[in-house]
């Protein structure tokens, strides 16, 4: 019986700011619940070196900073990046003046509009607002450098704003025209084409505003840990970085089975952003577990009972299983070669065709193998979290519980 967790209680206050921060720069499926994040960060004590090499939207990195430690973050994502970049960031007032000046100085371009390469972006907006995006996406893309927190924080106002005139379902992830039509209709209808761009230009405000204000409760929080460093690996086909020696502990999340399309819950994003259709396939092909992948060796005889049973109840997903274990336990044993002392996973317990898959039980044994020994868990109820449900699941319930498990390296 492995024991349960004790994570330090967080202050509500700063649970509070966390999520707003992460709340203002917009949605991304299945985040860490920020007082997990929090709890394992002050669990960890002394400042340290974390590793999530499935970041995400970054909350580990919000949430180490704040601990002090420096967090060093992989994803495939570009848009996830970004939005870890923004959540992550102390807010000065060179950058409030920055940001001032680029509202400013939107009023008044007249330069070249921005389209993005998206076949399909016609289908997804209606001709007035496309126009106003255009215009605004011109003028945003003009600003250049990504390193500037103010541009960054442009893209993921103006990200977020592009998803809300467009005709994709606000209630579903993934793009889906569904009830999105008639709201947007609804909203536009009888308004002018100059009161639809200043309807929209409005929203960017607001939403830049509603960042503003989180990142600067954020930094009166005096973050203690350094910037994180935020960058792209395939962890399912590509090895970590040398030199990247010294990770005290890695707190990571991997996808949940198929449970989440992050780039096609993102791809609206990532087309305004400025990635092609071409490189969204890409990026689709290189995501777990709908890329192809080498076979690989996963020790753990949860998973070789479980392959069995799926080969004998649900032959056509034998595959994506495969696929998915095969990946986890390669970007695993890249993990578990840096040596961290403590890997701690926060997966949920996902099923293939009704038939449960624990993904935590399965890596913890393939950790075990690899030297790592579980040292607690803590399971938690899904309460008010967004999860991606699949019309026609034989699990209409969806996920019902997550399991944190730390594990540690053995002496
Ligand atoms: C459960 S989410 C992580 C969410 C994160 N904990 C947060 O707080 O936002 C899993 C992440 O794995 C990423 N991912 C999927 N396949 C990957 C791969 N091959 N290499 C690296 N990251 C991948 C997805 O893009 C997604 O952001």
């Amino acid at each position: 019986m492995i024991r349960d967790c004790r994570l330090p209680k967080q202050s509500d206050d700063t649970v509070k700011i966390v999520r707003s921060v992460h709340v203002a720069v917009g949605y991304y499926p299945a985040r860490f619940p920020y007082r997990i994040a929090l709890g394992f960060m002050g669990w960890l004590g002394g400042a340290s070196r974390v590793l999530d090499p499935f970041v995400g939207s970054g909350v580990a990195c919000t949430a180490a900073r704040l601990w002090g430690h420096e967090c060093v973050g992989f994803d495939i994502n570009p848009f996830a990046r970004l939005l870890a970049r923004v959540s992550s960031s102390t807010l000065s007032s060179r950058d409030e003046e920055a940001l001032a000046r680029a509202l400013r100085g939107l009023e008044s371009y007249r330069g070249p509009g921005w389209r993005p390469r998206w076949g399909n972006v016609e289908y997804w907006h209606p001709p007035v607002v496309l126009e106003a995006l255009e215009r605004l996406w011109g003028y945003i893309h003009s600003l250049g450098d990504d390193r500037e927190l103010y541009v960054c924080i442009l893209k993921v106002a103006l990200a977020r704003v592009s998803r809300l005139f467009s005709y994709a379902d606000p209630e579903i992830p993934k793009l889906y025209r569904g009830r999105g039509l008639e709201k947007l209709e609804a909203l536009l209808h009888g308004r002018p084409p100059s009161a639809i761009e200043d309807l929209i230009v409005g929203r960017l405000r607001e939403r830049v505003s509603r960042i503003v204000r989180a990142l600067r409760e954020y930094t009166r929080l005096r973050p203690r840990g350094p910037a994180p460093r935020l960058d792209e690996l395939d962890l399912a086909r590509e090895p970590l970085p040398q030199g990247l020696a010294g990770v005290d502990a890695v707190f990571t999340s991997p996808p949940y089975l198929a449970a989440h399309e992050y780039t096609r819950s993102t791809k609206l994003e990532l087309y305004w952003l400025g990635y092609s259709d071409k490189e969204v396939r890409a990026l689709r092909n290189k995501e777990i577990p709908y890329g192809p992948v080498e076979p690989y060796r996963v020790e753990s005889p949860t998973f070789e009972r479980l392959e069995e049973d799926i080969a004998s109840r649900a032959p056509r997903l034998l595959a994506l299983y495969r696929r998915y274990f095969w990946a986890l336990a390669r970007a695993f044993d890249e993990i578990a070669r840096l040596g961290p002392p403590i890997i701690a996973l926060f997966v949920g317990p996902a099923t293939i065709a009704s038939i449960p898959v624990p993904i935590h039980a399965i890596l913890a044994e393939h950790l075990s193998t690899r030297g790592y020994t579980p040292l607690c868990r803590s399971v938690s109820a899904i309460r008010a979290r967004k999860l991606f449900r699949r019309r026609n699941n034989s699990n209409p319930n969806g996920i019902q519980e997550e399991t944190l498990i730390i594990l540690s390296r053995k002496p």
